[in-house]
């Protein structure tokens, strides 16, 4: 098959990563005989120093023309001065919403070789295999009104958590349509008790679970959730939730698997082109040290072969070749290990080859 891809390394540790990713995006063209069109651009922090925004229409269109988009990460110190007007992670909020990617999809397994690796119990994490899918273009993100105003010698400051019933609709009809594909139970969490668009998205979540009595649906509260996540993770399976809520727990969840290096995430909205990104941030304190894991983007463009190109054997193929990595003892520093960004994705081109 033929796919145009867009490459966003961003900031930090990102160029390190993605530069991985796309190698084995290149092994997996040359073993199955597609032609994946590879073009790079700017975005986050790198785009303000050159263009002084984050995200330039240019970019944005030609990650709407692509079949999809693979990002690395964006942001940094350099960046971060709260009263600057331009910030790296506004181009990634606008490329989610100029795509229209309303649901991120955020797996979490716990590699058997890698119990050790996280904090946690390793009887607590035995079967831990859970999708979080946070709602990606809406909620407290994206709410209007959002800004600040002087007043009476005082600043006030407000973000709206906002959803339409559409909004809640989509991605929680996405998360039973995955259901279907797993262990068949979607766990929607909110603050119903608290919040008017949590009761709305509790209805509206309420009215798909009784339609679809192939899918176990339970409501939980946001703050018992968290402490679950941590108790028992092993009872979820898929997750639905507000974005902020999911942007929170799907941190919380990285702990499980021993590192956020590990995690990766898809992007999909209705057809058009997803966007595939690693959970996690530009690690400003080891960029350009070659010393990043690699896993989490690779992993990123096993979904986007999945997801967006169809390719679903490949995608299994690059997945099987990073489990077996692992399994066979590859570890990056953040895994307790010495290995090299390049290393590590040269044990997954090693055993996908093979
Ligand atoms: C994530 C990140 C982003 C988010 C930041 C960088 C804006 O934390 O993808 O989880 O909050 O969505
Ligand atoms: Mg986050």
């Amino acid at each position: 098959m033929r796919a145009k891809i867009v490459v966003l390394p961003g900031d930090g540790i990102g160029p390190e990563v993605t530069a991985e990713a796309i190698r084995v995006l290149e092994a997996v063209a040359r073993k199955g005989g597609h032609v994946f069109e590879l073009s790079e651009h700017l975005m986050g922090g790198c785009s303000i120093d050159r263009h002084g925004t984050a995200l330039t229409p240019e970019v944005l269109a030609a990650c709407q023309a692509s079949s999809a988009v693979l990002l690395g990460a964006v942001g940094g110190p350099k960046w971060d001065d709260p009263a600057a007007k331009v910030r790296p992670e506004q181009g990634l909020l606008g490329l989610r919403k100029g795509l229209g990617v309303f649901a991120n999809l955020r797996p979490v397994r716990v590699h058997p070789a890698l119990v050790d690796a996280s904090p946690l119990k390793a009887d607590r994490l035995a079967g831990v295999d859970l999708l979080v899918i946070r709602e990606l273009t809406g909620g407290l993100y994206f709410g209007q009104p959002k800004g600040r105003e002087e007043k009476d010698g005082h600043v006030r400051a407000v973000d709206t958590l906002e959803y339409h019933d559409y909004e809640v609709q989509r991605v929680v009809e996405l998360a039973f349509r995955l259901a279907r594909g797993r262990r068949r139970k979607v766990t929607s969490v909110d603050k119903a008790n608290v919040l008017e668009s949590s009761r709305l998205w509790r209805q509206v979540t309420s009215a798909i679970g009784a339609a679809n009595p192939d899918v176990a649906l339970d409501h939980m509260l946001v703050d018992t959730a968290a402490m679950r996540l941590v108790a028992a993770p092993a009872s979820f399976d898929v997750v639905v939730t507000e974005n902020m809520f999911g942007d929170i727990l799907t941190d919380e969840a990285s702990v499980l698997a021993g590192s956020m290096g590990m995690l990766p995430s898809a992007s999909i909205g209705a057809g058009g082109p997803g966007l595939y990104e690693p959970i996690h941030g530009s690690a400003p304190d080891i960029a350009g040290k070659g010393i990043a894991n690699p896993l989490g983007t690779i992993l990123s463009a096993a979904m986007m072969l999945r997801h967006s190109l169809g390719l679903e054997a490949e995608a299994a193929a690059v997945e099987r070749a990073a489990d077996a990595a692992v399994t066979d003892g590859a570890r990056t520093r953040d895994l307790g290990g010495t290995l090299s960004t390049r290393a590590m994705a040269d044990e997954v081109l090693r055993r996908l080859a093979s």
